[in-house]
């Protein structure tokens, strides 16, 4: 390992110091102050010409084929459907006949910011990888996601996308932080539930994760960046962090009970935060939807999720995120904090 212990004290103390209301608090400002601003807060003007394109269609059948092959029980029955129709801010009428192609075609999206809304938990240098999910214990989790350009609604091909979330007990790997904002430096040195996959000629990527779990203050969410300018490096890792489109998904809450009431999930002592009581989600539900679809891969929750979404990203407006720490071969050292 190689950071120096007096740069992990000065930032863990800027994290016990703040409270962590406060910085949820600023975060939901940046998000607010920014989608005021965007023109588009959603893909919706881009259905048109998705459609058009079979791009939709695409999708749905990608998304069938991986819950087909992923499934625990065969073929999906009508329970993903009654499951789907559960959902509080879906706007679609699903029943036991709604055809699986139709299911799988429905998109919900949301614009990426060019802000600093990362939050204090944004590590560079990350493995690129299609699972992330390491040692980790939970429910699998995967995450069909596409990107498009929010202007000419094109989608984004050949792009590096990176998502990171807190474990099944609301631990974030690489920061120097554990449960309730307490400083844990050992976790500079962990990867789980990090990493990066590119873009493929239709703006899609596939992640096998976990259901995140939750930490104080914050409902389950994973966050995603774009890197449109980033590069591997021989090792397979990223560590441009410059122009990067961040932001946040969200899960149904009655998907997020059911998860939160299994093992290792139920051992997490930090308070929960509901979808209606989150600052960050609350600000996003004012212009646009950023709750996932999704099916469950089997009879029970345990058997995993499959759950899509699609982002807008405005191409023209970029900004540099705010690094925590970077992970090296020897470990990860924190970004001293400025004050
Ligand atoms: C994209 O960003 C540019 C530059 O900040 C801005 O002028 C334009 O309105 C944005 N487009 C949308 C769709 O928000
Ligand atoms: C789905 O929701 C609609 C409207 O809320 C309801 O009429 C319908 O019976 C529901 N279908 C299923 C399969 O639960
Ligand atoms: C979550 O990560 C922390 C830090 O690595 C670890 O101590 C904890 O055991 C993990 N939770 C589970 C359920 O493994
Ligand atoms: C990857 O390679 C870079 C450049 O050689 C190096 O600095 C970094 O420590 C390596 N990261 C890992 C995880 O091996």
């Amino acid at each position: 390992m190689h950071f120096s212990t007096a740069l992990v004290s000065a930032f863990a103390a800027t994290l016990v110091a703040a409270h962590p209301g406060a910085n949820v608090q600023e975060e939901a400002q940046e998000r607010r102050d920014y989608l005021a601003t965007a023109k588009r807060t959603s893909l919706d003007h881009c259905s048109a010409q998705l459609k058009a394109r079979g791009l939709g269609q695409a999708a749905a059948l990608r998304r069938r084929a991986v819950a087909e092959k992923k499934s625990k029980r065969g073929l999906l029955h009508q329970r993903d459907l009654a499951d789907l129709n559960k959902s509080h801010h879906s706007d679609a009428d699903y029943d036991a006949q709604t055809p699986l192609d139709t299911l799988f075609a429905k998109e919900k999206s949301c614009v990426l910011a060019p802000e600093t809304t990362e939050g204090p938990y944004y590590v560079a240098g990350e493995f690129i990888r299609q699972n992330v999910v390491e040692e980790e214990q939970g429910v699998p989790l995967t995450l069909d996601l596409a990107i498009y350009d929010v202007e000419t609604c094109d989608p984004i091909t050949d792009t590096w996308v990176q998502i990171w979330s807190c474990n099944s007990t609301g631990i974030y790997s690489g920061v120097p932080s554990g449960a309730d904002y307490t400083p844990a430096p050992e976790n500079l040195d962990t990867t789980f539930l990090r990493g990066f996959q590119q873009t493929d000629a239709s703006g899609a990527l596939q992640f096998e994760t976990l259901y995140p779990g939750h930490y104080s203050g914050r409902t389950q969410h994973i966050h995603v960046a774009v890197h449109p300018d980033a590069s591997p490096r021989a090792n397979r890792t990223i560590l441009e962090a410059t122009v990067s489109h961040i932001g946040q998904l969200y899960f149904d809450q009655d998907l997020s009970d059911r998860v939160e009431r299994l093992a290792p999930y139920s051992a997490n002592t930090q308070p929960v935060t509901a979808n209606d009581k989150d600052a960050l989600l609350l600000v996003d539900l004012e212009s646009t939807d950023p709750i996932v679809e999704y099916v469950m891969l089997g009879d029970k929750v345990e058997d995993g999720v499959l759950a899509w979404f699609s982002f807008g990203v405005n191409m023209t407006a970029t900004r540099e995120a705010d690094v925590a720490a970077t992970y090296y071969e020897s470990g990860g050292v924190a970004t001293p904090k400025e004050e």
